[in-house]
Formats: structure tokens, sequence, C-alpha cells
């Protein structure tokens, strides 16, 4: 049995103090949730301040993101030590909007793979088509591409600590939600991917979460899905009430 996995993302939004006054409501909200793996993804200027106000909670930390290396002339960077020194565990990696908007590959996302591993965080990796590839049917092509290239090198043992986010780009900040049909496709075709290239039982306990406008509202007939294990939230878990609504829906939904 997978512990549902589900986990904010806050993108570029929330400074310092916001991100304390949201953690320090958030934790009180969720305090008796003890069947959900709850993950908060702030901005890197946050991440400190996050991990310290969910001190002792059911909450963790993830970045957004990280560079390959663990030091180095690469102005703007942040590295995998560094985000782990801050009290964060997780780490977001190839999120639609690093692909599209700065040049993300699935070489620069397996590179990032290995130095989250290298580093102690547990790699949160998004993939999803976009909705010309899903037109052209090219969605299960697009996948295995993501997971064959992005995950290359991979070991079995590590595919049970790591989160696969499926977040169709279509369905990414436009309130157009992937039907349950459509998620339930698509995580079953990931998990099958899974047991072929990293065998069944590490396939088993990997949680593949959707993520793309999911609300309070469709939470529940999402993660209801076979093989559809939490979520990954934009949006909506910007507000505290609407987040920890979605984390208390996720619960025993496979049951
Ligand atoms: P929305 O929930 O705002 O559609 O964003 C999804 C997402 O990109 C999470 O990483």
């Amino acid at each position: 049995m997978r512990t549902p996995f589900v986990a904010g993302n806050w993108k570029m939004f929330k400074t310092v103090a916001e991100t304390v006054k949201y953690v320090k409501e958030f934790r009180n909200l969720v305090t008796n949730i003890d069947d959900v793996e709850i993950v908060l993804a702030p901005p890197f200027t946050a991440l400190h301040a996050a991990a310290e106000a969910a001190r002792n909670s059911n909450v963790c930390i993830a970045a957004q993101d990280l560079h390959w290396e663990r030091e180095g002339a690469f102005t703007g960077e942040v590295s995998a030590p560094m985000i782990a020194e801050t009290g964060a565990e997780y780490v977001i990696i190839g999120h639609s909007e690093r692909r599209t908007l700065f040049g993300e590959t699935d070489a620069s996302v397996n590179r990032k793979i290995a130095a989250a591993f290298a580093g102690g965080l547990t790699p949160i990796v998004c993939i999803g088509e976009t909705l010309d590839q899903r037109e052209r049917n090219e969605t299960f092509a697009v996948l295995d591409r993501q997971i064959r290239d992005g995950l290359d090198r991979v070991r079995s043992d590590q595919l049970a600590p790591l989160v696969i986010a499926y977040e169709p780009v279509w369905a990414i900040g436009t309130g157009r939600n992937a039907t349950p049909a459509q998620a339930a496709e698509a995580h079953g075709h990931i998990r099958k991917r899974l047991q072929q290239w990293f065998g069944a039982e590490p396939a088993e306990l990997c949680r593949i979460v959707y993520g793309g406008s999911v609300k309070p509202e469709n939470i529940r007939d999402l993660a209801t899905q076979p093989h559809v294990d939490g979520a990954l939230v934009g949006g909506a878990s910007l507000d505290v009430k609407a987040f920890s609504e979605i984390v208390s829906r996720s619960r025993n939904a496979q049951v």
C-alpha cells in the first residue's frame, strides 16, 4: 500500500513573512493527518523559514528546482547541499514551466535527479504532454521519452522513494483538469513502463501523483483512480484552507 503524497508547489509566490504565517496555520490544520505525506514547496528564499516553521510537524519542505553541481561559477543557481542545509527534504525537478520557459531538457532533468539523490533530497519528477502532443496521439510516446531519458541510470532501489508527478501541460493553471479517466489512463501507462524498466516491486512502491488544476472539489474523484497516489497542487495550494482540504480529501482515497 502506497502512502498518498500531496505537495503544494507555490511557484513564484509568497515572501518569507507570508510563508511563516501560512506554515504556522497549515500545520495546525493538518496536525491529525498521519496517513498522507504532506509537502510544501516555497521559493528558495523562504525554504529555511518554512522548514523552521514546520519543525516537529508532519509537514515537509521541498525546493522547486536545483542545479546538478555541488558548487561552482553558476550565477543564480542553488545546489542540493545548499537546499538540504535549509531543512528541505524534497526537490521538484523538470516542472513543465522550467521545461518550456527555461530550457529544461530530459538530459538536465536526469543530471538533477542524480544530484538530488547524492545530496540526500527526494526528487519529485514532473512529466506530461502538451495539448498539441495529446491531440496528435503522442501522449504515451512523450511520457515514455521523459521517463526513459529523465530516469536513465536511476537504480531500482531509488525508485521507491522517488515521486513522479504526471502534469498534463494543458491542465496546468488553466482550470481544466484531466478527467479521472484520462488521469487513470496516463498513470496506468506510467506504472506499466516503470514495471517494465525497473521491475515489479520498485514500480509498485513509486508514488505517481497527478497535477493540473487540482482543487478541493475534484481531488477525491482524481485520487480514487487506480495508480493516482496523490497530487501536486499549484494555485489551490496558495490558500491554506483549500490546500488543507485537498490533503484531507486525499486520505484513504485508494481504499
Ligand atoms: P495548478 O494547480 O495551478 O494548475 O498548477 C499545477 C502545477 O503546475 C503544480 O506543479
